[in-house]
């Protein structure tokens, strides 16, 4: 008997991303920081930079936001606004430590041409709200409030799938859940309430499931661009369930941004749809 292995395409995609010159960790708003351990700034940008480079070598498209003075955790992009169809909602951050970021989004969108509308309600951008076929996965239950997903709905033109996060170390969306194509996601069930795996389960039956381990290096906080996938090296399991599935795992080294609790998907926001490009 022979398995045929799904052949996988890419799609050219365009990102927004802060490079993380003043990248620290000064307080604790998820399990992951602890100021007690120092960051290697000179590194952290070494890796962002890599990230960024190897996103563009596989033909993406990076912006670049200016990152601003005593905002430790703007390196972390995704989470300042949701892009979908080209309809903006900024963010509105949970922890007043990092709500000045929306400010600097807003004005980024602004003067390159979108007509953002700011979120009213707790709302953690891309960090919580996945765009997938013709549907948003939209988490909450530890940033963004589930009554932000009827607010997104409304903004972004979409029907909004509400999922419940419940475990404190995956408190956004993308640290437990990533899109991998217009049908194929990954996901780490234990994050999840029981009602919205099977929701999970309902919608993408053929789904990727992460293991313990992988789950607990940050290896579901993943980009993909249909065909690539960036994760963090430490996720073997994962990498060994993609290419199985057709697509390439592209590592990617960023343990200085990992301090923070972010991975590679947290610190570009995807500006969907790309140019030319479908969605
Ligand atoms: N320190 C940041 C925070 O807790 C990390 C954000 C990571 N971003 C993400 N999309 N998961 O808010």
């Amino acid at each position: 008997m022979t398995t045929t292995v799904p052949s996988r395409t890419a799609t050219r995609r365009r990102f927004l991303a802060c490079p993380p010159t003043y990248f620290a960790v000064e307080y604790t708003i998820n399990p992951w920081m602890d100021p007690t351990r120092p960051v290697d700034s000179e590194a952290a940008l070494r890796q962002w930079l890599t990230l960024r480079d190897t996103l563009r070598r596989l033909g993406h498209r990076v912006e670049t936001l200016a990152p601003r003075p005593r905002l430790p955790d703007m390196v972390f992009a995704a989470n300042g606004a949701s892009v979908v169809d080209g309809r903006v909602l900024v963010a509105r951050f949970r922890h007043p430590e990092r709500a000045p970021e929306a400010a600097a989004h807003q004005a980024w969108f602004e003067q390159a041409g979108y007509r953002p509308t700011v979120a009213e309600l707790p709302n953690e951008g891309q960090g919580d709200f996945l765009p997938v076929g013709d549907l948003v996965l939209a988490g909450s239950g530890l940033r963004t409030s589930a009554p932000a997903h009827r607010e997104a709905e409304q903004a972004l033109g979409r029907p909004v799938v509400s999922l419940r996060l419940t475990d404190p170390r995956f408190y956004h969306l993308d640290t437990a859940l990533a899109v991998l194509s217009e049908d194929q996601i990954m996901y780490y069930p234990a994050a999840f309430t029981p009602e919205s795996n099977r929701t999970l389960r309902a919608l993408f039956p053929r789904a990727i499931l992460a293991t313990d381990q992988d789950a607990a290096v940050l290896g579901l906080n993943a980009v993909s661009d249909g065909r690539h996938v960036l994760l963090t090296e430490a996720a073997h399991g994962l990498a060994a369930h993609l290419h199985a599935e057709g697509f390439v795992p592209v590592p990617v080294h960023l343990p200085e941004l990992l301090k923070g609790g972010g991975g590679p998907k947290c610190c570009v926001l995807e500006l969907h749809p790309a140019p030319g490009g479908g969605r």
